[in-house]
């Protein structure tokens, strides 16, 4: 091993803790500066390998001789009989976290529905529910964005897929945010908080399961009841990854995504004025902030060597994607937005095996959402403090006060369902 991953310094402790601070996580990127300034990879104190470097972290996460084995992390968080703990259960044996050949059964079961073909076509409705909610947004004249826009518009398109009835959706907002909490660093805190969450989730998708197959309607629900082979725990662990991960991530998207676009009005009104440039925005906006800022659980089963390192067999390592986006050596001037910038992919949707199954759908709902909003409110502004999610892992808002500018509401009720419109 060489010398750059070995650091365990008192630097490394400190913008350890730091990371694991609620400015921190809300603004991580100083941090990896520091990080990479002692190396492209350092050694945690546990021993598990943290790859901040984007070559390095692509070729990672690209290695399909890697092998997600959570139960080793697991354990070590003191969480050896994991299977008993119903948030752990449901997440830790989901694709996500699965090895071939069961990682290639489920992953099938979900692939045909996320297809670019498939997803091309939902364009028209995407596009509808985008409308709604701005003339929702423009008839409340403030809002939390999160409430009014981030989380409707992924957990609409996703509960159509999955056929999660309409009523039912709203409540998987918190429960979702509980149990996600399980993929970042593990504390009995926070599996304290999941396991009631998951049994929820469980509960849910297990009615929902018997519903379709008494009744089988034109959804994904009803399109894995009917695969061969599949048990009914694997059905539920599809199921709720995919509602998880269909919205929870995407909110992150829309909400970071509004941010870095407020703070920076030259490249807003460039996508205001050119929507072509939806595409590429929404790339750089997953690379300036990105939703998952890390992937864990990868072990090396044998010794490898990976981009000239050798690794010991064991070897677990995280990858600090949020970090290696913003890679000096691949994107210059990493910390400026710059819309139209082109070279390299951003790491957001992971790599290898693994790679984000929904990012054709996470990709057209944000290409679609950003010009539109865009357009409607050119006065759009944040008018309060944006409240961060807890953890790393998964990085996003759960509150975002903001106003279209083009509406003043009195306080009181009445008044904000009927406001004066100012002109
Ligand atoms: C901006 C939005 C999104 C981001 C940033 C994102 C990010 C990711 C990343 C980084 C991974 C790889 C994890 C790993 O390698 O360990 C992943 C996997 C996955 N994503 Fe996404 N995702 C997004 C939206 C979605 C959507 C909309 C869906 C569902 C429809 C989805 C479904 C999945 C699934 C099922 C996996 C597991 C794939 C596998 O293990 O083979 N994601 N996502």
């Amino acid at each position: 091993m060489t010398a750059d991953i070995e650091s365990t310094g008192t630097d490394l402790m400190a913008v350890l803790t730091e990371l694991s601070s609620q400015e921190g996580r809300a603004d991580p990127y100083p941090l990896y500066r520091r990080l990479r300034a002692l190396g492209p990879a350092v050694l945690d104190p546990t021993g598990t390998l943290l790859v901040s470097d984007y070559r390095l972290a692509a070729a990672l996460i690209r290695d399909h001789r890697f092998l997600k084995r959570p139960e080793i992390a697991l354990a070590a968080a003191g969480f050896e009989h994991w299977q008993e703990r119903p948030a752990l259960r449901l997440m830790f044996n989901s694709m996500l976290l699965r090895n071939p050949p069961v990682h290639t059964r489920l992953r099938r079961s979900a692939a045909g529905t996320f297809t670019a073909r498939r997803v091309t076509a939902l364009r028209p409705a995407v596009e509808r529910i985008v409308d709604e909610l701005i003339a929702e947004l423009r008839a409340a004249g403030s809002a939390d964005f999160i409430e009014a826009f981030a989380f409707p518009l992924p957990v609409t398109v996703i509960g159509e897929l999955l056929g999660i009835p309409e009523p039912d959706r709203a409540q998987f907002q918190l429960l979702v945010r509980h149990w996600t909490g399980v993929l970042d660093w593990l504390t009995p805190e926070i599996v304290d908080r999941a396991d009631p969450a998951a049994v929820e989730i469980d509960a849910y998708f297990r009615d929902l399961l018997a519903r379709r197959r008494n009744e089988p309607a034109d959804d994904l629900m009803s399109a894995l009841a009917q695969v061969d082979g599949l048990a009914d725990d694997e059905i539920i662990t599809t199921a709720a990854l995919l509602l998880a991960a269909g919205f929870e991530t995407t909110t992150g998207l829309l909400a970071n995504g509004l941010v870095a676009l407020l703070a920076h009005p030259g490249e807003a009104a460039a996508l205001r004025a050119r929507p072509e440039l939806a595409a590429a925005a929404t790339e750089e906006l997953l690379r300036y902030d990105s939703p998952v800022q890390l992937l864990s659980s990868r072990t090396a089963p044998e010794e490898l060597e990976v981009a000239g390192r050798v690794l010991p067999a064991g070897q677990r390592v995280v990858t600090l994607i949020g970090a290696a986006n913003r890679d000096p050596a691949v994107f210059p001037d990493p910390d400026v937005l710059r819309l139209d910038r082109d070279g390299e992919a951003p790491l957001s949707f992971g790599g290898g095996l693994h790679y984000c199954l929904g990012a054709p759908l996470a990709r057209l709902e944000a290409q679609i959402a950003f010009p539109a909003l865009l357009r409607a409110f050119p006065e759009l502004a944040v008018t309060g403090p944006a409240v961060h999610r807890e953890g790393l892992a998964l990085h996003g808002l759960i509150e975002l006060p903001v106003t279209t500018g083009s509406v003043r509401t009195r306080a009181g009720g009445a008044a904000a369902r009927f406001p004066d419109v100012i002109r």
